[in-house]
């Protein structure tokens, strides 16, 4: 799709054109793949868990618009580290938040499924329920 990038902070471009943790990993301990339903891209976010569940590694790859791989890099920072119950409490908020801006109804799906397909890949992994939000998202 197309989109004006003088709309987007310095942030965002910058994620867009150095992503973070952009690729894939050797034997993942759980993964999740999503399209955003409003523009058929995908999103994959694979993950490393430690014993202590711990998110020791992470990396994403997909097609997107700069918002949403913007999203992704950003995301992934942000996780790293992390014990999963941690993850699971980051919320909507909390990542447009980070991200700086407000991407408006035409691109919150954007902005929001790096979220998504974490949770998902986090609940998939400890065998939980998913959340209401986190389906919603
Ligand atoms: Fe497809 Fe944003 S336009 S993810």
């Amino acid at each position: 799709m197309s989109m004006s990038f003088d709309l987007y902070r310095e942030i965002i471009l910058d994620h867009y054109k150095n992503p973070r943790n952009k690729g894939t990993l050797k034997a993942p301990d759980a993964k999740w793949r999503e399209n955003n339903p409003l523009c058929g891209d995908v999103l994959e976010m694979q993950l490393k868990i430690s014993k202590d569940k711990k998110l020791e590694d992470i990396k994403f790859s997909g097609d997107g618009c700069a918002i949403s791989l913007s999203s992704a890099s950003i995301l992934t920072e942000m996780v790293k580290g992390k014990p999963l119950d941690e993850i699971l409490k980051i919320d909507k908020k909390k990542l447009l938040g980070e991200l700086g801006i407000d991407p408006g109804p035409s691109r919150i799906k954007c902005a929001l499924l790096s979220l998504k397909v974490l949770k998902m890949a986090v609940y998939s992994y400890l065998g939980k329920e998913i959340d209401r939000e986190t389906k919603d998202l």
